[in-house]
């Protein structure tokens, strides 16, 4: 059975250093929010925080001071890079953490039929509720709807968003709209709408747009600061729709490969969609296993600064097996929450605190 992230029990220092924060400021933010918080068992009765806990801190924290980003313009991007493998949902998922840990509100939707994302946050997108009854897990764990469903003219039932998002976490940690196998659905439907003359390389922009305006019932977005897209390495109708509904396209490069290829590819992608739609998302590049005493990878580098220069963000990953081993050997989880004092956590704040104020969500 999958092992159930959302009750791994952290430890006040844990915490702290989660929050970015001493021991003595969570025991009192804690007290002064009114957060219950188990105490374990037996022995010196230490506090065990959930990962809830630590979100709910977070909030209380960010409300505190006065809700941040409230009053900004709610930013969309999505995670993409037309090469399999270079770290998209890695980078997506966490980011989503890292920025809920910052108080920011975070959307983020799984445009992956082969559902990495959602197995990061725990949910099995092969088992039905059936099977998960049988097995003992909470239905809650299996994905019954996804992006397709919260799209206008959804052929198999459209749903409303707080039918389909999941909150791993609680209502202050990200909330993430799932995926399985039968979102390429989606993909197929767009497809038609094409062939029968419709512009649906923005239905998915007038969606979003519709949602930060509060106009859709079904689909209304106006608490979020931030939606991010993980978006597939395929070339589909959904990547591009997702591109054309977003701000930003984050974009992480293998630095361990060639990568000026793809770079390139999704670049002239970008102006292709500022011709015809007369809009793009901004690049931005992210460097993700890096490894800074390669000579080749310096020379990459290079490359890639000198042509992408505005795009390159100065905050990079490097490989590190703390990644593939992830925490329940089955899928790879957060590590940002999971491993907190790694060193690719710590990178991983970095490029994610870089990003917020890249885009805009917080003031640098
Ligand atoms: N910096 C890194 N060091 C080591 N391993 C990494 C690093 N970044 C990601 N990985 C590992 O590489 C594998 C692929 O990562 P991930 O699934 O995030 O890529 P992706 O771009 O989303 O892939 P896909 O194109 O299939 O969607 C995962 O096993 C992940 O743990
Ligand atoms: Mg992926």
């Amino acid at each position: 059975m999958r092992f159930d992230l959302a009750t791994k029990p952290f430890k006040v220092q844990a915490v702290a250093q989660l929050l970015g924060t001493t021991v003595d400021s969570v025991r009192r933010m804690v007290d002064e929010a009114g957060i219950e918080v188990s105490r374990q068992e037996s022995g010196p009765k230490t506090r065990l925080f959930s990962v809830e806990n630590i979100f709910d801190l977070a909030h209380h924290r960010s409300s505190k001071r006065g809700g941040k980003a409230r009053s900004k313009k709610q930013v969309i991007a999505t995670v993409y890079a037309p090469k399999g493998g270079v770290g998209k949902t890695t980078l997506a998922s966490n980011l989503a953490c890292r920025f809920a840990l910052r108080g920011v509100k975070v959307l983020i939707i799984d445009l992956d039929f082969q559902s990495n994302l959602t197995l990061s946050f725990g949910y099995d997108s092969e088992l039905t509720q059936e099977e998960a009854l049988e097995a003992g897990v909470s239905p809650d764990k299996t994905v019954e709807a996804h992006f397709g469903n919260l799209i206008p003219g959804w052929p198999y039932g459209r749903r409303t968003l707080g039918e389909v998002v999941k909150k791993p976490f609680g209502d202050a940690g990200p909330h993430i709209v799932p995926s399985d196998l039968t979102l390429d659905r989606l993909d197929t439907m767009l497809t038609y709408e094409v062939l029968e003359g419709k512009n649906a390389d923005l239905t998915i922009a007038k969606l979003l747009k519709d949602g930060q305006a509060g106009k859709d019932q079904h689909f209304d977005t106006r608490d979020y600061d931030i939606i991010l897209f993980d978006a597939a390495p395929a070339k589909n109708r959904m990547t591009r729709g997702a591109l054309l509904a977003s701000d930003y396209v984050i974009s992480p490069v293998s630095m361990e490969k060639f990568s000026t290829k793809a770079l390139s590819y999704l670049s002239s992608v970008l102006t292709e969609m500022q011709d015809q739609f007369n809009r793009s998302p901004e690049l931005v590049i992210v460097g993700n296993f890096f490894d800074p005493n390669r000579v080749r990878v310096m020379g990459q580098l290079m490359t890639i600064t000198q042509t992408y220069q505005d795009a390159w963000l100065d905050r990079t990953i490097r490989r590190s097996e703390d990644f593939p081993k992830a925490l329940n050997g089955e899928t790879d989880v957060p590590l940002v929450l999971f491993k907190p004092s790694s060193a690719s956590a710590n990178e991983l704040r970095d490029v994610a605190d870089a990003l917020l104020v890249r885009m805009g969500v917080i003031d640098g």
